[in-house]
């Protein structure tokens, strides 16, 4: 057996790094896969560039690998969303006509990847690109719109994975125009090739087709197609932390059916995985064995519900079903503790599954693989996933558990994996297109920033404050109905694999019961008529976002006139009634108008529901960088920080808080988690004050707070700006737009009020009030120059600007800060504490 280290063991480091992801990666890369062939080609792009997961891509330009046959040229995206990862998707390669790549690669399984970004390229229509792609025998797409099937999953961009057999030593990826129309073209922005151990086959019979006796064998002649691998109750593994194959995993909580979450089984380092005999450790990551999910503790919901997970396949092809399992809960070790039955489709799977049983010891992964038919019929169908206790094993608890859920398509008789491309649901405008969850074997690695559960998280919600600090232009509509930018850019909506389930149909039954203790005066009470009516009885088409807490959809109260954003619990979260009520006290007390705000309530039929103002569109981030938008005037930057420092201030010295839970969940993003946390562990006030202080710099520099297309040295914002300020040329990194608008004592107060925030020691940080009071000051500085220059325009910020005490230089001609359109619109910010998972 092979034991694998614990986090105890793996070098501080690494513990730093994984520690910055938000994810507990236990250390095996010596027992990683190891692959043979490795291609990352990157389209049309410069000869090196290196994705957001540190990987180097090549350039198909001039490349060996280029076969060529075909009318193709290369060509930039003409607009880049932001939230679309610069390497592989900045270029493509446009097909006019049938090219082929070919790959020398040794013989044996591979993992090949294709990453499709529907951006216009050389002036073409993105609809227009309808086009077939095959890889040796089979037929991988066929007639495939990446522009349609984005828009009909809500993806920006989407990556396509298949595991297809090399027999001899060379791999030809074809792509091919569906249409002989001259305007028909193909076009593709990156292609991976990665060798693979031949992990799915079902070579040893013992995986039926569900209804059937007989075995249904998967072998080197089987091509596959990834529709889904999740890390259930668990987050997010990006490639680089797979176990050398780069497969992303992802979180399940967007599949799940209804409002049936069930409890998840958080990853505990404690906790140490041994792989059985006979079972490579690179089949799935420690991570994935660690968490799990499970019904929950109360063995009377359980027997009346089914948790369920739902996935959107297409019809006519039989799909392979493994899923991971390995007890983690300490106290179940024997058999027939926890046994559960396992549904596919409503087909029984497998009855009485008990995983200890299977694996002999808790602690030990073990995986099962089943197939099932999806017959023809409709294009698209659903896929359902149901786990019920086992009720007549009279097991210890009526309970079920899994860990991981892999899905693939499996080729028809003719080598075909293509389906039909996805029809657009009619009701997309609500949905913003430009700031989804992206990629078919998921979702982007932002994914955090789906809207989360309660607030009342303490201080691990304080500090996504920080993290997420929203800036809405409320652009009034002029004779203009809502377009897709209308939507709520930034927050991720909910899977598409999830669009037409209504959560009203949830088959839950609970029967918990709290004590109120709402506070009425607060906030307005509505009736959950009131609410139904408000979401069109929870129509999944008004889904905004799915996280920890519950859903949140977006509805009309008052008679359509004032729009609204209604969070709803889910009822067997536990958690959920402490954090509904401490939610709704700090909210309802936290009016501002740079805050989201909390309008009421509902807590009828057992039901948790909040209800606020809607938020419109835009992160603050997408105002700064990487955006077709007008950059933010300086100004209002300052107002936004300021807005958000209030609310952190507040947070800190207002509502009484358990902060007791703090440091076990911490879903910080890189760049801006305290750098102390890493010494001991736990977040502090000040580990909210370090991720402001980021946030400033970002609005000074108008940069992400990582960006790892960077120089080394300049990858982290915090750590490049302090270098700068070292120097004294601070002034010299600054968003170029800023240049001549900012005055110098005000661009010196923020940049002083930044370096502090930054500080290394937590002690030598500011509190929120000291940064509160010195941005309020900034502000003053800032107009008061305006005032006396009227209109700044002769600004510059000055070389060592740090150390005079400058004012600003008057220029009768120069151009005002703000034009006159400004009062067009009005700008909110919008600070969300999403407490994802705690
Ligand atoms: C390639 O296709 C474009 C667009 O159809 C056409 O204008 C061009 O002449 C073609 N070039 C060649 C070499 O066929
Ligand atoms: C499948 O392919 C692999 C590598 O090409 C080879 O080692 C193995 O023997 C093949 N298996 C069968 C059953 O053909
Ligand atoms: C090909 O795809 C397009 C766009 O989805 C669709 O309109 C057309 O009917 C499809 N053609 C075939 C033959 O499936
Ligand atoms: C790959 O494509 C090239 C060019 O079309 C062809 O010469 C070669 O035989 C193909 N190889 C395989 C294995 O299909
Ligand atoms: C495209 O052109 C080829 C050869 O010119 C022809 O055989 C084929 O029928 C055409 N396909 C369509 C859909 O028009
Ligand atoms: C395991 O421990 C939890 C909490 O300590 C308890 O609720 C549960 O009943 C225990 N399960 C068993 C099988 O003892
Ligand atoms: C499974 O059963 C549910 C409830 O009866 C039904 O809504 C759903 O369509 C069924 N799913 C499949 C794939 O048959
Ligand atoms: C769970 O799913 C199975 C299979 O679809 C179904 O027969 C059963 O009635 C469901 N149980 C509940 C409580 O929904
Ligand atoms: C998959 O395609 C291959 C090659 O066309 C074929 O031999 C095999 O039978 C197909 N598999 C299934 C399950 O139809």
């Amino acid at each position: 057996m092979l034991a694998i280290s614990s986090m105890r063991n793996t070098d501080k480091c690494s513990v730093f790094i994984f520690l910055l992801l938000g994810i507990l990666i236990h250390v095996i890369s010596a027992l990683d896969y190891v692959p043979t062939d490795k291609i990352l080609l990157n389209c049309g792009a410069s000869p090196e560039t290196t994705d957001s997961d540190g990987r180097q891509w090549t350039s198909d330009i001039n490349s060996k690998f280029a076969l060529g046959g075909g009318n193709s040229s290369t060509s930039p995206a003409a607009a880049q969303d932001p939230s679309v990862p610069p390497v592989p998707f900045m270029t493509a390669r446009v097909f006019r006509s049938e090219y082929t790549y070919s790959f020398p690669v040794a013989s044996g399984r591979k993992f090949v990847r294709l990453y499709f970004y529907p951006a216009s390229y050389l002036g073409l229509d993105p609809s227009n690109a309808v086009f077939s792609v095959t890889a040796g025998p089979y037929t991988l797409l066929k007639n495939f719109s990446a522009a349609q099937t984005t828009a009909a999953l809500n993806y920006a961009f989407i990556v396509k994975e298949y595991s297809v057999n090399v027999p001899a030593e060379t791999l030809n990826i074809t792509f091919k125009p569906s249409s002989n129309a001259s305007n028909s073209y193909a076009f593709v922005n990156g292609i991976e090739v990665v060798s693979m151990p031949d992990i799915y086959n079902t070579e040893d019979g013992n995986s039926m087709l569900l209804g059937q006796t007989t075995a249904f064998i998967i072998d080197n002649s089987t091509a596959l197609e990834n529709i889904i691998r999740l890390n259930v109750g668990g987050n997010d593994i990006s490639p680089a932390h797979d176990t050398g194959m780069f497969r992303s995993w992802f979180d399940d909580s967007p599949y799940i059916f209804g409002a049936g979450y069930g409890v998840t089984i958080a990853a505990d380092s404690n906790v140490k995985i041994e792989y059985p005999t006979g079972m490579p450790t690179y089949v799935a990551p420690v991570d994935v064995y660690t968490s799990a999910r499970t019904m929950g503790p109360d063995l009377y919901i359980n027997q009346n519900y089914n948790l369920t997970w739902i996935f959107v396949v297409d019809s006519g092809f039989s799909y392979l079903v493994r899923l991971h399992f390995c007890e983690v809960a300490p106290n179940i070790t024997l058999i027939n503790q926890r046994v559960f039955d396992i549904f596919l489709n409503n087909q029984t799977a497998m009855n009485g599954a008990d995983v200890i049983a299977w694996a002999q010891h808790n602690e030990v992964p073990v995986y099962k693989d089943y197939v099932v038919l999806v017959p023809p019929g409709a294009p698209q169908h659903d896929l359902w996933l149901s786990l019920h206790p086992d009720v007549a094993s009279k097991s210890f608890l009526y309970d079920a558990i899994l860990n991981g859920v892999e899905i693939f398509k499996i080729n028809d008789t003719s080598g075909n994996l293509g389906g039909p491309n996805p029809v657009p649901a009619p009701k997309q405008d609500v949905i913003d297109t430009s700031l989804v969850r992206p990629s078919s074997s998921g979702q982007s690695k932002n994914q955090k920033a789906i809207i989360g559960g309660g607030v009342g998280g303490g201080i691990a919600a304080i500090l996504l404050v920080g993290l997420f600090v929203y800036a809405v232009f409320c652009r009034r509509r002029q004779g203009k109905d809502s377009s897709a930018s209308d939507g709520p850019s930034g927050w991720l909506p909910l899977s598409l694999y999830g669009h037409s389930h209504s959560a009203g149909s949830a088959k839950t039954n609970t029967t918990g019961s709290y004590v109120s203790s709402l506070p009425s005066n607060l906030c307005r009470h509505f009736s959950f008529a009131e609410i139904k009516a408000a979401t069109n009885n929870f129509d999944e088409a008004l889904l905004l976002g799915v996280g920890g807490f519950g859903k949140v959809y977006k509805g009309e109260i008052d008679g359509g006139t004032t729009k609204v954003a209604i969070k709803r619990g889910n009822p067997l979260s536990e958690q959920g009634v402490h954090e509904f009520q401490t939610e709704i006290e700090m909210l309802s007390k936290l009016r501002h108008r740079h805050l989201v705000s909390l309008i009421g309530y509902c807590e009828e039929n057992c039901e948790m529901i909040l209800i606020y103002d809607y938020m419109a569109h835009g992160t603050l981030r997408e105002h700064l960088y990487k955006t077709q938008k007008p950059p933010l005037p300086w100004k209002q930057r300052l107002e936004i920080c300021i807005g958000a420092a209030r609310g952190l201030h507040y947070l800190h010295t207002g509502p009484t808080l358990d902060h007791t839970h703090v440091s076990t969940v911490v879903k910080g993003s890189f760049g801006y988690l305290d750098p102390e946390y890493f010494r001991r562990q736990q977040l502090t006030e000040k580990s909210d004050v370090y991720s402001f202080g980021v946030v400033l710099f970002e609005i000074l520099c108008a940069r992400p707070a990582l960006n790892p297309t960077l120089p080394k040295e300049q990858v982290s914002l915090a750590e490049w700006a302090l270098h700068c300020q070292k120097k004294g040329v601070l002034d010299q990194i600054i968003d170029p737009y800023l240049k001549g608008k900012i005055a110098p004592e005000c661009f010196r107060k923020v940049a002083e009020t930044a370096m502090k925030c930054v500080a290394d020691q937590g002690i030598d940080r500011p509190s929120m009030g000291d940064v509160l009071w010195n941005l309020e000051f900034a502000l003053q500085l800032q107009e008061s120059a305006e005032e006396n220059s009227k209109g700044v325009g002769g600004m510059d910020i000055e070389e060592n600007s740090f150390d005079k005490s400058c004012k600003g230089k008057k220029d009768p001609n120069a151009s005002p800060v703000f034009d006159d359109n400004e009062p067009e619109r009005t700008l909110r910010l919008k600070c969300i504490a999403f407490a994802t998972g705690c």
